[in-house]
């Protein structure tokens, strides 16, 4: 009998992250001063602690884990390697394919790999609050736990769409020890601005990360410094979930395999980053046994590298952060209320971007509806019910291993299952009533969105071409 769980020991948790940046084909473009127009990191110093910010920066290919990290991952990692007999038997592919659990963790994602270290940090340099967005309540319930830990206050925006569809995920918050608020709130100046435009608004996670950011930079006036966290994007984020993808190549070391194809869904990248960085590293110092296929799976609601412009935009609705180098639909992006709440960010990794655009990287945009479609025969062959976002990539892989069918192929194929969707069970039941409907965001929005853009930095296309080469524009 073969074995259908790949397990490492506690002692097998990795001692260092992997940073990608020495390894990308060309360095990473800078962030812009959205007042200067010029290379600057803006408030980025106000909302980090500095090893984070260095950690941002780094041009060093692998940096340690610290042992007090070490020590909390253990309650979960080293996370389960599963190979998904029953699902390859169910599609009758001849494909293997794999799947990176992640959902075991104190939150049910992989965000706690980041969330960890990052309260760490703060609380080695003093501070005793953090601040979050939260889009699906991942996050947000991943730093509650993590910030409980070490003993920091923590205070989390949570979008209205899911603040609403997932009520659970607040009480978990709460039971971790921290405080979850609706966004857009009337906590904050950009909030309020929100809320008298439209009441009724269900809000994005570009609305919460300006409130999360806001509520950072004014607790500086209290005496009580709160500093800003985030679940995605930056390359910070992006290294510490590289925990799952070294794990990973031990336990494919271990039965023997190698993957073909690396799939996993995107919101801001970290989960897909955290997976395949680690094999593209492979590629890149030559140790690869096989030319792999990486493959970025994002929604068609939310189709930011497949229809976005790759140029300069903010990370946040209220345009406190600098410009990011990015895909993006733009910043005032406003998302259908599709379930899979983390794949709703007008923007992505700058990392996924370079790889992109440098064809390293492919991506592929699913409809929701095609998404649980492939839920559903996850769920009933291997008994695991998926988080939605994850549900993503199970959909792209059950196309790759039914094309093996026609040709034939013993692809080796690995996604990443980032968590569970046992909070998910509104969309869930949307889905079985049929009511669950597709949605493709139209680029004519995306247009329009990027002439407001370009209107309100005029030097944008100019600033775009001399940083960010061949662009989309
Ligand atoms: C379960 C799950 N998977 C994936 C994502 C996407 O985020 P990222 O692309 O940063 O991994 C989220 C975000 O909230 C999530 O909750």
């Amino acid at each position: 009998m073969h074995d259908k769980k790949i397990l490492l020991k506690e002692t097998e948790i990795p001692k260092q992250w992997y940073n990608i940046v020495p390894d990308l084909p060309h360095p990473l473009p800078p962030f812009i001063e959205k007042e200067t127009g010029k290379p600057g990191v803006g408030i980025v110093p106000k909302i980090f602690p500095k090893a984070i910010i260095g950690q941002e920066i780094s041009q060093e290919r692998w940096i340690d884990i610290p042992d007090e990290v070490r020590e909390i991952y253990k309650i979960w990692r080293p996370s389960p390697l599963y190979r998904a007999y029953r699902l390859e038997k169910a599609l009758k592919t001849p494909a293997k394919i794999y799947y990176k659990y992640e959902g075991t963790s104190p939150a049910g994602s992989h965000k706690t790999n980041s969330s960890v270290p990052q309260a760490y940090y703060n609380m080695k340099e003093g501070i005793t609050r953090v601040t979050t967005e939260t889009g699906a309540g991942q996050w947000g319930s991943a730093l509650s736990f993590a910030a409980g830990v070490f003993g920091l206050e923590a205070t989390v925006y949570m979008v209205r769409a899911s603040f609403d569809q997932k009520p659970y995920r607040k009480t978990m918050m709460n039971a971790f020890g921290a405080e979850c608020v609706a966004s857009p709130s009337n906590r904050t100046a950009a909030g309020r601005k929100i809320l008298a435009e439209d009441p009724d608004t269900k809000g994005s996670l570009g609305i919460a990360i300006g409130e999360a950011v806001e509520d950072s930079l004014e607790s500086e006036k209290t005496g009580k410094k709160a500093n800003y966290t985030i679940g995605s994007v930056f390359n910070h984020v992006c290294m510490h979930q590289t925990v799952a993808g070294i794990e990973t190549q031990k336990q494919f070391a271990m039965v023997e395999d190698y993957p073909d194809a690396i799939y996993g869904c995107i919101g801001g990248g970290s989960s897909f980053s955290g997976l395949f960085w680690p094999f593209y590293h492979d590629k890149t110092s030559k140790k690869a046994p096989k030319e792999t296929q990486f493959f970025a799976v994002e929604p068609t609601a939310c189709p930011k590298v497949t229809r976005g412009y790759y140029t300069y935009d903010h990370g946040d609705t209220a345009k406190l952060t600098p410009l990011v180098p990015m895909h993006t639909l733009g910043h005032d992006f406003m998302p259908a209320p599709i379930h899979a709440g983390g794949l709703r960010y007008h923007g992505i990794a700058p990392t996924i971007s370079v790889l992109a655009q440098e064809k390293q990287i492919s991506t592929i945009a699913v409809n929701q509806v095609d998404a649980f479609d492939s839920a559903k025969i996850f769920i009933r062959s291997e008994g695991i019910i998926p988080a939605p976002e994850a549900a993503h990539a199970i959909k792209a892989v059950c196309d790759d291993a039914r094309k093996c069918i026609e040709t034939n192929t013993q692809k080796t194929i690995l996604f990443a299952l980032t968590g569970h969707g046992f909070f998910d069970m509104t969309a869930y039941d949307e889905y079985f009533s049929g009511k669950l409907q597709p949605y493709e965001y139209p680029v004519e929005k995306v247009a329009e969105s990027m002439d407001k853009l370009r209107k309100l930095y005029p030097w944008l296309n100019d600033v775009t071409k001399q940083y960010i080469t061949s662009c989309k524009q």
